[in-house]
C-alpha cells in the first residue's frame, strides 16, 4: 500500500483550489492511488449543510474536512482538500492530527490578487462583496491569514493552470509521494 496523504489547498475564493485539484487528482489516480477531493462548495451542500460563514462555523467546516481526510489518508488514499481554510491553528491542528496518525500532509498555497478575483469574479461574489452587500466575505470583510510554511505555493495570476498542477506534482515527487 503506497503511502496516503493529504493535499489541503488553501486561498481565496476563485483563486483556483478547485480548478487545480481536478488534474492533480487524474494524474494521482493514473499513477494507482486512489483519490477523494473534499472540496468546500460540495461538502457545504452535505457535511456541512447549513454552517454560515462565522470564524465558529468555518472552524467546524474545516474540522469536519480535515476528519475525513484523516481517515482517508491514514488507510493509504490521497485526500485531496479544496476549502478557504482561512484560520492558521486550524489548518495547523489539522496537520498535527493527519501526520500523528502517519499520513502526509502537504499544504498547497493558492494565491491572487484581490483586484484580479474581482475582475474574474466567476461566482459574481466580489463585485457584491465589494459593495458591501456580502458580509464577512473572505479577503475582503473578513480574514484571511497566509500559511507560514506551505509545501508549495501556486501564483494563479502569474501561473497556467498546467504550471501550478506541474509544480504540484514535482514537490509530491520530491518528498516522495508519487507511485
Ligand atoms: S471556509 O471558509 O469554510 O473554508 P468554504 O471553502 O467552505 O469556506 O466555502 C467558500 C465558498 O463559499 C466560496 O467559494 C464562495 O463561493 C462561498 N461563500 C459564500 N459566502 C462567503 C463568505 N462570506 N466568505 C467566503 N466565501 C463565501
Amino acid at each position: 500500500m503506497s503511502k496516503g496523504f493529504t493535499l489541503w489547498f488553501t486561498g481565496l475564493s476563485g483563486a483556483g483550489k478547485s480548478t487545480l485539484s481536478e488534474p492533480v487528482a487524474a494524474h494521482l489516480r493514473e499513477h494507482g492511488h486512489r483519490v477523494e477531493i473534499l472540496d468546500g462548495d460540495v461538502v457545504r451542500t452535505n457535511l456541512s449543510k447549513g454552517l454560515s460563514f462565522s470564524k465558529e462555523d468555518r472552524d467546524t467546516n474545516i474540522r469536519r474536512i480535515g476528519f475525513v481526510a484523516n481517515l482517508l489518508s491514514r488507510n493509504g488514499l490521497v485526500a485531496i482538500t479544496a476549502a478557504i481554510s482561512p484560520y492558521r491553528e486550524v489548518r495547523d491542528e489539522i496537520r498535527k492530527m493527519v501526520t500523528g496518525d502517519g499520513g502526509g500532509f502537504i499544504e498547497v498555497f493558492v494565491t491572487c490578487p484581490i483586484p484580479v478575483l474581482a475582475e474574474r469574479d466567476v461566482k459574481g461574489l466580489y463585485k457584491k462583496a465589494l459593495a458591501g452587500e456580502i458580509k464577512n466575505f473572505t479577503g475582503v470583510s473578513d480574514p484571511y491569514e497566509e500559511p507560514l510554511h506551505p509545501e508549495v505555493v501556486v501564483e494563479s495570476d502569474k501561473e497556467s493552470v498546467a504550471e501550478g498542477v506541474a509544480k504540484i506534482l514535482a514537490r509530491l515527487r520530491e518528498l516522495g509521494y508519487l507511485n
